[in-house]
């Protein structure tokens, strides 16, 4: 019998433990118990205001190295909660692996499941099919600046925009690979270069000397505010979308609002090899914690696109139809318009899933 692959679950806060517990419900109709074997882990605000413990082993970097050396994939919900101000359990846990791990490539579908769920009039399906490629590992996120005079009237602040011709070329490459392997034709690179010109101006140098290796591939730019309003205005001519980590953050929120909202959204966090993370989109959003009313959604198309990741391919496939048919006959959360609570729409899937 092959070895059982290892998933690390960290469920977080919030509605994330409540997403998460979806989505392995789901996970286990599929009857992988022979193929998968599941380790939780309690890393939260819970567990911080407890013990001060964001991730065991995280200053030395231990903590790391063990999922890396003992986990094939992480499965994340979310963090955040409001007894914890600094959110530094989030930083740590979080930020944490995209860095630590080396987790450079965020990878987020945009895609319409029903025209019911675009915000946008007379759009199908077939109109909102793209996928985001965000740098995750550099730029405005790496907590790289400080403060002078703080609190004072004369207070300076800095945040420096950190892009490396490594970091930068690995990210467009990933991208370029991404759409001959899938068989898509076009790739846009985002960013601000006509402004943020050093900066900006290494992701259009790194883009064109890319671009001529793959003459397959048709490849544009757009500055990302001409791109915010042409992702509403006509999403059709999008296919592969390549950016730095903070416009990939904002754009892929208006994305998740082209599909149904943030309840819908899925990602991976993914350096090709390695250990990678899996997670909604969506944040741990504490006013609907607790209530059975998340939309576990995005976290159940989270665990489909680790599966598929991890080679588990026909479960994936199961489980992304089953929640086609779960859209379509409204057996959702109130977010996109069904009458189900977090568990019961959980439970209709899985229930697709196992028949
Ligand atoms: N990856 C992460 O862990 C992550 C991402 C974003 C925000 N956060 C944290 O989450 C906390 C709340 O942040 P926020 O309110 O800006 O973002 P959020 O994603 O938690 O919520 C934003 C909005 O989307 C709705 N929403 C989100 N997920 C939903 C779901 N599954 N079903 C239905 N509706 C859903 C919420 O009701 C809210 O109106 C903060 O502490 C923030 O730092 C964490």
């Amino acid at each position: 019998m092959s070895k059982k692959l290892r998933i690390a679950v960290v469920p977080g806060d919030g509605i994330g433990k409540e997403v998460i517990a979806g989505a392995l419900a789901v996970m286990t109709a599929c009857g992988l118990e022979s193929k998968i074997e599941f380790t939780h882990f309690d890393w939260s605000a819970d567990r911080y205001l407890k013990d001060g413990i964001t991730l065991p082993g995280y200053a030395d970097g231990s903590g790391f190295r063990k999922l890396e050396s003992d986990f094939d994939a992480i499965f994340v919900g979310a963090f955040g909660d409001p007894r914890v101000a600094s959110n530094i359990h989030a930083k740590e846990i979080l930020l944490g692996m995209r860095f630590k791990m080396d987790l450079y490539a965020n990878v987020r579908p945009v895609k319409l499941l029903d025209e019911s769920l675009c915000p946008l009039k007379g759009v199908n399906p077939q109109d909102v099919d793209f996928t985001v490629f965000r740098e995750n590992t550099e730029g405005l996120y790496c907590d790289v600046g400080g403060t002078f005079k703080q609190g004072s009237p004369d207070e300076v602040a800095l945040q420096e925009d950190v892009n490396t011709r490594k970091g930068v070329e690995r990210i467009i490459r990933y991208a370029l690979d991404y759409a001959r392997k899938h068989g898509k034709k076009k790739v846009l690179m985002t960013d601000k270069s006509n402004v943020m010109t050093y900066a900006h101006g290494l992701w259009q140098r790194t883009f064109k000397e890319l671009s001529a290796e793959y003459s397959d591939i048709q490849t544009s730019h757009m500055y990302v505010d001409a791109l915010c309003m042409q992702m509403v205005r006509d999403p059709r001519q999008f296919e592969v979308i390549v950016t730095n980590n903070m416009f990939g953050d904002i754009i892929t929120d208006l994305g998740a609002a082209l599909q149904g909202g943030l309840g819908m959204a899925a990602s991976g966090n993914i350096h090709p090899g390695k250990t990678s993370m899996f997670e909604p989109v969506h944040g741990s959003a504490p006013p609907l914690a607790g209530k059975n009313v998340a939309n576990p959604i995005g976290a159940i198309l989270t665990a489909a696109m680790m599966l598929d990741h991890l080679g588990v391919a026909a479960e994936a496939q199961r489980i992304e139809a089953s929640v086609l048919k779960a859209v379509q006959q409204k057996k959702t959360t109130a977010d996109v318009g069904g009458s189900l609570g977090t568990r019961e729409c959980a439970e209709w899937i899985a229930q697709q899933v196992a028949e």
